[in-house]
């Protein structure tokens, strides 16, 4: 193998930067709000705490040790752990796959709201507007008749910025277009939850966000909604913090960097909630009714609800741009992080240049959500592959391979002992005990839970052979190739890649480290 070294962060403040843009996405601005109040309001704050410490942390700590440690992304890395765990690699990347092609769609429709803002073109009917007029979603799932070129063209360009920044590479790419995304983000949603506290009925949002339900405490769903939210949120389970820790330097702080990042997170998901909240409760008052009439999830918050109120304050345009600006660059970091697992993975076990990866693999990714998503079907096809991936992908990859790592592998106290080498908070048993009993446990229950949800009654009442095919099948797809690609003769240059050969040639990499 021609021997290259291998990207770095410029900066520690780079690596964080983009660790906290990949975490903070849509996950964040519209499904951290409508989860809480669904799950107990203000009681939800303490589950999610739980979640935060006891899987969240531990978990970014370790997938930063992973990827530290081995400098690999998540196939070749494990493969490093031990030849068969590849597989749980390669599931991981493709996990990933599925993600991006969906998510960068959400990302287009909120590209166009931007515009729709400004004349506020939904008139004073959003929920028409984004689903006939602007979707033109089918009657039913499962039939696919046109393309909508409302989103496919700015699909094609929210693949493009992704491509072209992923192909000025970590430092010159990613680390730089995150140094000036995250401020802007910051200021533009500081500056929306400032706007939205001072909104006529604001109290009466937070009062529906923050007053809590304790009898929701006991109800299993509600911690289970705690676990999965923070999984999506901290963009943990699907390979992405193992890869952009893989780009790290030797010395770098790992404890210290995945606390801040979790609580950066964690902070900005509250403020999210508070913006929100207030701008419902801005919308009830004025229609007289209980915040939660207009309190929706997904979709129908960021698509419906938001341009209700942006029709009904005063200098609501401003506040749409502004809103719908802050979506995408939320989003675009985290798109650029999903995106440069499945990169990085095909460059660490073929050797390809970056140039040739990025258009290649990133373009295939590119194409297959180019193909699927922007027509009359892609809406209920995006629906289900997003609940099932996330569900049977995310949570139930991250649940074996806790099961593997810890218990099969027995790989916690090599993993605590890098960690411990370089950072300035040491981890205790409490890390071991989070990560190979809690969580695992924790996750267990879950996918028990959801698992029975699913054979009760079909995810939002749709047909078997349609989830078959766009929900289950989209799981399933992912772990199959997954397996399959973990057993390809991968090899570069006509020769294979021996990955034990790597470790001299890191070493000598690390002592000429500043
Ligand atoms: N962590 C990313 C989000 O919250 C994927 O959207």
């Amino acid at each position: 193998m021609t021997e290259q070294p291998r990207e770095q962060w410029a900066t520690r403040a780079g690596f964080l930067l983009a660790a906290i843009g990949s975490a903070i996405g849509l996950g964040n601005i519209w499904r951290f709000p409508a989860v809480a109040f669904e799950n107990g309001g203000g009681a939800f704050l303490l589950p999610y705490l739980v979640a935060l410490l006891t899987a969240g942390i531990p978990l970014l700590i370790m997938e930063y040790t992973i990827g530290r440690k081995y400098r690999m992304s998540p196939p070749a890395a494990l493969r490093r752990m031990a030849r068969p765990a590849e597989a749980l690699g390669w599931w991981q990347v493709m996990v990933s796959f599925v993600i991006a092609t969906y998510y960068a769609v959400i990302l287009a429709w909120a590209v166009r709201y931007v515009g729709f803002s400004v004349g506020q073109q939904w008139g004073d009917d959003p929920e028409g507007f984004l689903f006939g007029t602007f979707l033109k979603v089918a009657p039913s799932p499962g039939t696919v008749s046109s393309y909508v070129p409302g989103v496919l063209w700015p699909l094609i360009a929210v693949w493009a910025v992704v491509l072209v920044i992923l192909a000025f590479g970590i430092r010159r790419g990613i680390e730089r277009a995150n140094k000036i995304f995250i401020p802007l983000l910051v200021v533009f949603f500081t500056a929306l939850v400032i706007r939205s506290l001072t909104l006529d009925g604001a109290s009466a949002g937070l009062d529906a966000l923050f007053s809590p339900d304790w009898s929701e405490l006991g109800n299993g769903s509600v911690w289970v909604a705690a676990y999965g939210q923070i999984f999506f949120s901290l963009s943990i389970g699907f390979g992405i913090m193992v890869t952009y820790a893989s780009y790290l330097r030797r010395r770098a702080d790992l404890t210290g960097s995945a606390m801040v990042a979790g609580f950066a997170n964690s902070s900005f998901e509250i403020l999210a909630g508070i913006g929100v909240f207030a701008t419902l409760g801005f919308m009830a008052t004025s229609a007289g009714v209980p915040v939660g009439e207009v309190a929706t999830s997904g979709l129908g918050l960021a698509f419906v609800a938001f341009p209700t109120v942006i029709s009904q304050m005063p200098l609501g345009g401003l506040f749409g741009v502004v809103f719908f600006v802050s979506l995408v660059i939320a989003g675009l970091s985290s798109l650029i992080s999903i995106v440069q697992v499945v990169v990085s993975a095909v460059q660490d076990r073929t050797g390809m240049r970056r140039l040739p990866a990025v258009f290649g693999v990133g373009g295939l990714v590119a194409i297959v959500s180019i193909l699927l998503y922007p027509t009359d079907g892609g809406l209920y096809l995006l629906d289900a592959s997003d609940h099932f991936i996330n569900q049977y992908g995310i949570a139930l990859a991250a649940l074996v391979a806790l099961v593997v790592i810890a218990w099969f592998l027995r790989a916690l106290p090599g993993l605590q002992a890098h960690a411990d080498e370089t950072s300035a908070i040491r981890l205790g048993h409490w890390w071991r005990i989070c990560l190979g009993v809690i969580t695992p446990l924790v996750l267990g229950w879950m996918m028990v839970d959801s698992l029975r949800a699913e054979f009760d009654e079909n995810y939002e009442g749709y047909s078997t052979g349609f989830l078959l095919v766009s929900g289950w099948g989209v799981a399933i797809f992912a772990l199959l190739v997954g397996i399959l690609l973990s057993l390809l003769p991968w090899k570069a240059g006509g020769e294979d890649i021996d990955l034990d050969m790597e470790a001299p040639a890191e070493r000598a990499a690390d002592r000429k480290e500043p």
